[in-house]
């Protein structure tokens, strides 16, 4: 969603900013825009759509100034356009604003500015916070302050920087539940919403906690809390990481992403699981990166505390809920607690019946997603154990939970998520031994076993990902449907789900995924021969059955599609196409049958000609409710 990003010190801004933009740009955005103070004045270039329009812009002005805030915007308030675009002016030019989030009192405001005789120039909530702040700068020409009173009125969740013509040595970065970080070069600083931003300068970052406010000069950066006092916080190191932002030679991102699977299966299975013969180790606090803050690094829950849990809640969206659906089965199944997953969003409003007893999970790529933070507070609240599942140790997730376990992917780019589904789907089976092992559901010889297969399923991936070109020919054959149905049981129905929300989301075809027993119970309304029903089959318990209800779906002549392992006889039979996968013990298909459901979706959205890595409407991390 939306980026913020900053820059002042000896370099000339423009590129610098756009430098870091472009960092942000796989989180989506529909409009972007610089403000930069050159000879004492400041001087806004915006524009919508792509980063490479305001590019352009910037290489007709050629902007020299030292000093500037940018902006990525994902549209909440008013339609993506230059007017909307940020960053936002008061009525004098003075002032400009760029922001992250949402002001929920800004009608309020607006309507009181307005009567002030502030005129308004643009739809959104971001708007007010520019004429705020020039009305209280009227008031003692103290900028810090004017900011601070100005802040304090907002409601919502926020990350605001600010400028201003007067204060030309400086920046402001205002976080309020939200993230921030500045970038600490030699005589320059940097700042971002995402410190994957400011890695490419510099290393050392400070993070802005909640309901608070840097003053940043390219000498020093002060920080004081809304109450105006001055806190001193030591920066931390940035994670080192194998990845780099690049496509090393493949078309997209996302295609990468998909063929980095097996090595990131093995950097997340090889951090906690030594050897099979041992037990999981989830603590790993040697591995905490030098300086970090992370001291919530690992599962530190004492064996008392681990056999007293009685439920576990699960809260995520789109394809971290899905990853968390498999996490549900795999704790039940080993462990033998009840869990609960939800729809981080569908907390809101809902009695929740977490306790002391209860570990609370949130997961999420981003560690960023509001409905999955205001869920796990909410949890957080009513005194349960917190457990953060995420790829950004950096992220306001990790700084929420007490405990935490962190994927091993390196920054995904693509704004639809693979890789981090994968590294997902392994931290719940890692922690569903952990448990099975702690509380004694699991024996030995059991647990083992698991440990053993588990260590295969990146070798079976890369087999997968040796078939790409099979894939590829079957997937286009399927590219001009207008609507697909993906059905899978048990393990295998979060699967069904997964690959329905990968096709939607990568060539905008309306898909559905379904728990493949309701099929009958009103979806197979929708088939025909013009529908393509995709099944995830694989040998276990849930075999024949699921078999039956593909062929339920024969009978109304839709198109068969089935993702099934080699030599399966039947499944040839059956279906009109098979995407073969190698075989696979039924608790472990997860993390292989939707491999060849990523790559059709790859192929069938880069055959229609769509924006593979960023898909129109969509951001890579949902910073609103
Ligand atoms: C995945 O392809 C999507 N882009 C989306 O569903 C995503 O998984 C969801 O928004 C949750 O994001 P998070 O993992 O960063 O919390």
């Amino acid at each position: 969603m939306c980026g913020i990003v900053g820059y002042l010190g000896p370099l000339k801004a423009a590129p610098v900013l756009l430098n870091e933009l472009k960092c942000l740009e796989y989180r989506g955005y529909d409009s972007a825009g610089v403000a930069v103070i050159e000879n004492g004045r400041l001087s806004v270039m915006k524009a919508a759509g792509k980063l490479s329009n305001l590019e352009a812009l910037l290489a007709d002005k050629k902007p020299s100034a030292n000093v500037g805030i940018g902006h990525t915007r994902w549209a909440t308030h008013g339609i993506p356009n230059d007017q909307n675009a940020h960053p936002h002016t008061d009525s004098t030019g003075t002032i400009a604003v760029v922001h992250n989030g949402i002001i929920e009192n800004y009608e309020e405001l607006r309507e009181e500015l307005k009567g002030l005789g502030y005129a308004f120039n643009s739809d959104t909530d971001t708007e007010v916070v520019a004429h705020l702040v020039s009305h209280e700068y009227k008031v003692d020409k103290d900028l810090l302050k004017a900011i601070t009173r100005s802040v304090k009125r907002l409601v919502g969740i926020f990350a605001l920087g600010v400028v201003s013509q007067e204060h030309p040595d400086r920046i402001y970065a205002i976080n309020h539940h939200y993230s921030l970080s500045v970038g600490l070069g030699n005589d320059e600083n940097f700042l971002a919403s995402d410190s994957m931003a400011v890695r490419q300068y510099t290393n050392r970052v400070i993070k802005l906690e909640q309901s608070e406010i840097a003053e940043i000069t390219a000498a020093k950066v002060r920080l004081f809390t809304f109450d105006g006092v001055e806190v001193k916080r030591s920066p931390i190191a940035l994670d080192t990481s194998p990845y780099v932002i690049d496509k090393c030679g493949y078309k997209h991102f996302l295609l990468k992403e998909i063929h980095e699977q097996p090595l990131v299966l093995r950097q997340t299975l090889s951090k906690y699981l030594r050897h099979p013969n041992h037990p999981i180790d989830l603590t790993i606090d040697h591995l905490t990166p030098a300086g970090s803050q992370s001291a919530n690094y690992g599962v530190h829950l004492t064996d008392e505390e681990i056999k007293g849990l009685t439920r576990i809640n699960i809260f995520a969206c789109g394809t971290a809920y899905h990853a968390s659906m498999v996490g549900k089965l795999l704790i039940e199944e080993l462990v033998g607690i009840p869990v609960d997953v939800d729809i981080a969003s569908e907390i809101r409003g809902r009695r929740l019946l977490c306790n002391e007893s209860t570990l609370a999970i949130a997961v999420s790529q981003s560690g960023e997603t509001a409905d999955t933070l205001a869920a796990l507070t909410e949890a957080k609240k009513k005194g349960a154990y917190t457990l953060g599942i995420t790829n950004r140790a950096d992220s306001h997730l990790a700084q929420l939970t007490q405990n935490l376990i962190v994927t091993e992917c390196g920054i995904e780019v693509s704004v639809a998520a693979t890789k981090t589904y994968l590294a997902q789907l392994a931290c719940f089976y890692l922690l569903a031994i952990y448990l099975g092992e702690r509380r004694g559901t699991l024996t030995p010889e059991r647990a083992k076993e698991l440990k053993i297969k588990l260590n295969l399923v990146p070798a079976m991936i890369e087999q997968i990902l040796a078939r790409d070109e099979v894939i590829r020919e079957t997937s286009v054959k399927y590219a001009e449907a207008q609507d697909v149905v993906f059905i899978g049981r048990g393990l295998n129905f979060p699967t069904a789900l997964e690959g329905a929300l990968k096709l939607k989301e990568l060539s905008y075809i309306h898909a559905s995924g379904y728990a493949a027993g309701e099929l009958k119970h009103g979806p197979i309304a929708v088939l025909d021969q013009n529908v393509p029903v995709i099944t995830v089959l694989v040998p276990g318990l849930v075999y024949e059955k699921t078999l039956s209800n593909a062929q339920e779906a024969r009978a109304r002549k839709a198109k068969m599609i089935a993702v099934a392992v080699d030599g399966d006889e039947q499944a040839q039979r059956t279906f009109d196409s098979v995407l073969t996968i190698p075989p696979v013990d039924e608790l472990f298909s997860p993390m292989t049958t939707v491999v060849p459901l990523q790559l059709l979706s790859y192929f069938i959205s880069d055959y229609l000609g769509k924006d593979v890595d960023q898909p129109r409407n969509l951001a890579k991390s949902v910073t609103v409710e």
